[in-house]
């Protein structure tokens, strides 16, 4: 959460624009404020309020921002409201030193107090403002800035990285300890980010930042120091391949709706890939060997863990465990050990509730497996070892591409482990592209009268629950309407009494389950609701349902990976009707690296 930039140039320039751009690109990690500094000889420039990056530009003029060196962040905000003294960069008591972090200093109340006890002068409540100020602490007693940093570095607790600058001088700092952090070395000039989108379009040569390592950028070079000693660090630059393609819209009107579209390609991918990765057999050689397997996640990930269980079970006769990142530490953490197993899926690699979960039961000598999306995550480094999703870049808040291809590695792994042909699995692509295709007009009829209501229930049974939650959750998440995900046979036993005049319920529907959810229908429909159901053509479900959206044919575990696309459909489109923008939501974060 939270996004940084910092960048050293060759000579004096307008680098408002540069800076801007680089906010732009992170704003994927949190957009509640945004706040840029530019350092010119002796002066700090610093703008900063509450807002989305374009607005807080326009407001202040960011554009015309210039100097050699310049600091931008996004916040998401922790400590302190979303407010303009609690936007960052900030500067410190005299105003000499700006810098700003991502991440989550937790001592950070206590710091404050001490920082004031000091004289310290404490403009904010935000965690960023501590950093800075915990390199002041040892700058005014005379350490050199390396020195200040690696002091400071043992004063803040918690996961950060920061950048910090000083007038009168022509370096940045910067300091990785948790949170991603890497560095862009160009013509005329050097950047450090917490992510790659801000750093591709100005260079494709990387370093990749460590935990624990200081960095200083001149204009013309960068030097790497261990945090433990002050120790130089000698590590190669590396060439970034991948086109910019990848993070940009390609066309459409929102990343969720270009990610939708990306499915059946990065499907593909990761089929491709799992075919020819050995990684897959150790994984299934300890599943087989445990004496219990738990698949570890949160949101949306945590659905992909749900589905995975149904699959395992159903496929290859092996039950699961799976369970909540937060809730297996109190639940499950006394009871595992060596002989167990945990897959840790996470789309970031980063989530804290997820790294947490792992933490612990690595300390249980528990075999620990990563399932993730983004290369170089703190998940994909810490794990056993690690599959990877293969979806580049999911820009857009809701996870779509990234929760259909963690389905489709619990898919391939399932047939695997139950010694099945996975050329069956082979027809998804195609079927994801059919079903993209074939609903989009059904969902957008639908769209107007669902859209009038604020609450919604999405059902599912057996391999369509995981499916029904995740259908919930992204509803909830973009609408902003209350939307409940559960078992179908469960809408009886309270939630039924909801039910009025045209209130719509989602059932999507197994082929297999058909009965059973004919039955919810029927106690939907007889009470005047509507019943709007995903699901195979069937004479049952056009019978008694008020609406059916039809899947294409498919065994019943690929049919539910297809019955979420139109869910996800849905959810955008309702987003757009009421206005608000489903790349980023309200009050979210793409990146949850904080308890
Ligand atoms: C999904 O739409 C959500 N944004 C959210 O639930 C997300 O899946 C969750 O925060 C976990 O993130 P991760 O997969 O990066 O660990």
């Amino acid at each position: 959460m939270c996004g940084i930039f910092g960048i050293v140039t060759d000579k004096e320039q307008t680098l408002g624009p540069i800076l801007i751009e680089a906010a732009r690109r992170l704003t994927y990690r949190g957009y509640d404020s945004v706040g840029a500094a530019t350092i010119s000889g002796g002066k700090i420039d610093l703008r900063k309020d509450v807002g989305r990056v374009d607005e807080v530009a326009k407001k202040y003029n960011l554009a015309e921002m210039s100097g050699r060196r310049g600091i931008t962040q996004l916040r998401w905000a922790t400590f302190g409201e979303p407010s303009q003294v609690n936007a960052q960069p900030h500067l410190d008591s005299d105003g000499d030193l700006v810098g700003a972090h991502n991440g989550n200093v937790v001592n950070n109340v206590e710091l404050r107090q001490q920082f004031m006890a000091e004289g310290m002068t404490v403009r904010s409540h935000n965690d960023g403002e501590s950093c800075v100020h915990a390199v002041e602490r040892y700058i005014d007693k005379g350490c050199d800035f390396i020195e200040a940093i690696r002091r400071a570095h043992a004063d803040l607790q918690g996961d950060y990285a920061f950048v910090i600058g000083r007038v009168n001088d022509d370096k940045l700092f910067a300091i990785k300890k948790g949170s991603g952090l890497v560095i862009g070395i160009g013509q005329g000039f050097t950047c450090v980010s917490s992510d790659l989108p801000s750093i591709l379009p100005l260079t494709r040569t990387i370093v990749r930042v460590q935990d624990g390592e200081i960095i200083t950028l001149w204009a013309d070079r960068v030097e790497l120091r261990s945090v433990k000693d002050g120790s130089l660090i000698v590590r190669e630059p590396e060439l970034i391949t991948e086109t910019m393609e990848a993070v940009q819209k390609g066309g459409y009107a929102h990343f969720m709706l270009k990610e939708i579209h990306d499915q059946p390609q990065v499907a593909r991918e990761v089929l491709h890939m799992l075919e020819r990765n050995l990684q897959v057999q150790v994984v299934l050689d300890k599943i087989k060997r445990a004496r219990h397997v738990y698949f570890i996640g949160c949101g949306t990930s945590y659905h992909a863990c749900l589905a995975g269980s149904v699959y395992f079970a159903q496929l290859a006769g092996q039950a699961i465990i799976p369970v909540l990142a937060t809730q297996f530490i109190p639940q499950y953490l006394p009871a595992v050990g060596p002989q167990d197993v945990g897959l840790f899926v996470s789309q970031s690699g980063e989530t804290k509730d997820v790294l947490n979960a792992l933490q612990a039961a690595e300390g249980r000598g528990m075999t620990c497996f990563g399932l993730a999306n983004v290369i170089g995550s703190t998940l994909s480094k810490t794990t056993e070892c690690w599959l990877p999703l293969c979806c580049g870049y999911e820009i857009s808040v809701p996870a779509t591409k990234t929760f259909t291809n963690q389905v489709v590695t619990f898919l391939v792994l399932a047939y695997r482990l139950g010694g099945r042909d996975t050329k069956e699995l082979e027809q998804i692509p195609a079927l994801m592209e059919q079903t993209i295709d074939s609903v989009a007009a059904a969902v957008l009829a639908i769209t107007p009268s669902v859209n009038q209501w604020n609450d919604l229930y999405c059902l599912g049974y057996g391999a369509t629950y995981p499916m029904a939650l995740e259908g919930a959750l992204k509803l909830k998440e973009i609408t902003y309407a209350h939307c409940e995900g559960m078992l179908s046979t469960e809408f009886k036993h309270g939630p039924l009494s909801a039910v009025t005049r045209g209130f719509p319920v989602l059932f999507a529907a197994g082929p297999e389950d058909i009965p059973l959810i004919v039955s919810g229908i029927n106690e939907v429909t007889c009470r005047g609701g509507r019943a709007i159901a995903i699901g195979q053509e069937d004479a049952r479900l056009r019978a008694n349902a008020s609406d059916l959206i039809v899947l294409p044919e498919a065994t019943p575990q690929i049919s539910s990976l297809l019955a979420v696309l139109p869910l996800q459909l849905l959810s955008y489109y309702m987003s757009i009707s009421r206005g608000y923008d489903p790349d980023f939501p309200r009050n979210l974060s793409k990146t949850l690296t904080v308890d």
